[in-house]
């Protein structure tokens, strides 16, 4: 069983996770490749994917957006897991699903889509995405959970090893 993970990162966070997730799934003796979705050119000979994408200004990225516009039709009878990195609703309550994703998703019709709390380091970025950032209520720190991700992974690898895990 062969998964393609593409991971878009424009600040480390969303890679972070998706190596938590690789990890995982290697763990169940499942072989996955992760790239970025823009160095993918062809997705011939994997039995299942794994689409990451951080979420800036309410959207996933136009690398991640545009990898699914392309193989669209490729990904369909394959078993596609969506997820996404990012701070919305934080630090107040609990992370919202990033709005306007569905749109994506929906023509892929994956298996779950799941939204992970990413990092918010001023010193990381530029004054213009701090500034941003900041307007929209962002909190410094900190917010990734590896232990998420990797039991979010552990259920694909159940579902990718028909439960024999
Ligand atoms: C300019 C800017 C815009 C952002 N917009 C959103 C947003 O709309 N929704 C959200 O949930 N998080 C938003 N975030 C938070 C990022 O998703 C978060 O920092 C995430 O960890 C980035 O992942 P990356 O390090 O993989 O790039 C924004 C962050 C910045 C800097």
């Amino acid at each position: 069983m062969k998964i393609l993970l593409t991971c878009s990162s424009r600040h480390g966070a969303t890679e972070s996770v998706a190596e938590v997730i690789a990890e995982r799934l290697r763990e169940a003796d499942l072989t996955v490749d992760v790239a970025k979705p823009e160095d993918v050119t062809d997705v011939s000979g994997y039995d299942a994917f794994i689409l990451g994408s951080a979420v800036y200004m309410t959207h996933w990225t136009p690398e991640a957006v545009d990898f699914t516009k392309r193989f669209r039709e490729e990904l369909e009878g394959h078993p596609v897991w969506a997820f996404s990195v990012g701070l919305s609703g934080l630090p107040k309550g609990a992370i919202s699903d990033p709005h306007r994703i569905g749109p994506v998703l929906l023509a892929l019709d994956p298996e779950d889509h799941k939204t992970f709390a990413g990092r918010f380091d001023p010193n990381q970025l530029s004054l213009r995405e701090r500034t941003i950032a900041r307007l929209g209520g962002a909190a410094e720190g900190d917010y990734r959970d590896f232990d998420a991700a990797r039991q979010w992974a552990g259920t694909i690898a159940a579902s990718l090893t028909s439960g024999q895990e």
